[in-house]
């Protein structure tokens, strides 16, 4: 692979506040926080972080890259998406657009098309957004099964998954699958026995949708525990359309993280901040959904909850690959600083996979960094909707993502 010296950067974002090389007076405390240097260098060799240090000073390399001033940040980690599906829901989009609201059901539209669908053509789909998730500045990607929902399509879903990255999630417990509509108790034992039997080898995390109609916290603590006894990590749809008891279910059972996170009461928020469940937030789906309010990342971060962002890229709720609009969403609509938003797309997604070796740059870390066609890292929410994003080093769309390297 050769040595190569991205030289130039005007604004690195380390995620490293022990590397800032200078408290300048122009580093706001958040900002701190992205560990920022200026006017920096980075040499890269065989695809790990080699050298940081001023730019000009690197010794010879391979190759140099000159970025001519622009910012530089690690890949942004998308710790939440439902890649592996058949079919569209533009009609379901329009008409909700039109005044309809989303009601979880739309689920099992999806469900039939993915059925119907080949492998290739599931493949094919996935890679294309993983491709437009790559263009916008994404290294590390999850990718859940869930539009299966029987053993057969939800072990296909996962193989697949499994073709494109580490981060492979077990969702059968997505909703009911459409012959258990009468019998909830039969599925869980389904998902739990044959199916979990199935799939367990395939994953690395298990998830549970707690909504109304989909499953309740009793069956969503018998789906993760069994989960959990077969090595895989857990996580939660949590709290998306109503209050519910999602997020409590999550904190007290250690899951890695609660996702959505949209309606939270009190009690919801402190149990996030004494925690070590990551909260993630997906405003992509609030945007989609029409919601009436966005989750609240103000209250979170200053609870001292660990915040991040995932695009929940899905036919049905979130039909967006792109991290930067997560991140201006998050900035507009859930208050979060510029700096906040950054680090939850980039360090936070990190810790809701339970990653350290990815999400920052450090020496030792392999190398997955995103250029900006800009001078620092606000400009993503400062210029929502324009192409910023350049993917520098990253692999190949069609390569594996997320391979779990933990060596650095
Ligand atoms: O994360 N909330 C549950 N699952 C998806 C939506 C799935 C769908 O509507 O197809 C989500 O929003
Ligand atoms: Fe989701």
């Amino acid at each position: 692979m050769g040595s190569v010296c991205i030289d130039r950067i005007g604004e690195l974002v380390t995620n490293d506040p022990g590397g800032t090389d200078r408290p300048a007076e122009d580093v706001t405390d958040d900002a701190h926080r992205l560990g920022i240097r200026r006017d920096t260098a980075v040499v890269v060799d065989d695809g790990r972080i080699a050298w940081i240090g001023r730019a000009g000073e690197a010794g010879p390399t391979d190759e140099r890259i000159d970025v001519e001033g622009c910012a530089v940040l690690p890949a942004f980690v998308d710790s939440h998406s439902h890649l592996i599906f058949g079919g569209d829901r533009t009609a379901e989009f329009d008409a909700r657009m039109r005044g309809e609201r989303y009601a979880a059901g739309g689920i099992r539209t999806t469900v039939a098309a993915t059925r119907a669908a080949d492998d290739a053509t599931l493949l094919a789909n996935a890679t294309h957004l993983l491709r437009e998730m790559r263009r916008q500045g994404t290294g590390t990607v999850e990718i859940k099964s869930g539009y299966g929902l029987s053993v057969h399509d939800e072990a296909r879903s996962l193989t697949i998954a499994g073709r494109l990255t580490d981060e492979t999630t077990y969702l059968g417990a997505h909703v009911p699958g459409p012959e258990f509509a009468d019998d909830v108790d039969g599925y869980v034992a389904l998902v739990t026995g044959a199916m979990l039997d199935a799939c367990a080898p395939l994953a690395r995390w298990i998830d549970v949708f707690v909504e109304q109609g989909a499953f309740g916290a009793d069956a969503a603590r018998t789906i993760l525990t069994a989960g959990r006894a077969r090595g895989l990590g857990l996580k939660v749809h949590a709290n998306q359309l109503r209050p519910g008891p999602g997020v409590q279910v999550a904190c007290e059972m250690g899951a890695a993280s609660a996702d959505h996170c949209t309606h939270l009461s009190e009690a919801d928020v402190a149990a996030l901040a004494d925690s070590g469940t990551v909260a993630t937030l997906v405003p992509g789906a609030d945007f989609s959904t029409r919601s009436p309010v966005y989750p609240d990342g103000r209250r979170l971060v200053d609870a001292g909850a660990t915040v991040a962002l995932a695009t929940d890229c899905n036919p049905g709720t979130s039909f967006t690959t792109s991290m930067p609009f997560c991140i201006a969403l998050a900035v507009r609509e859930c208050g979060l600083s510029p700096a906040e938003a950054v680090w939850a797309a980039t360090a936070g997604g990190a810790a809701a996979l339970r990653r350290d070796d990815v999400g920052r740059i450090a020496v030792g870390l392999p190398a997955a960094l995103t250029v900006l066609d800009a001078p620092s890292h606000v400009h993503l929410a400062y210029r929502p909707g324009v192409p910023l994003t350049r993917p520098l080093l990253a692999p190949r769309p069609d390569q594996a993502v997320g391979a779990s390297d933990h060596s650095g």
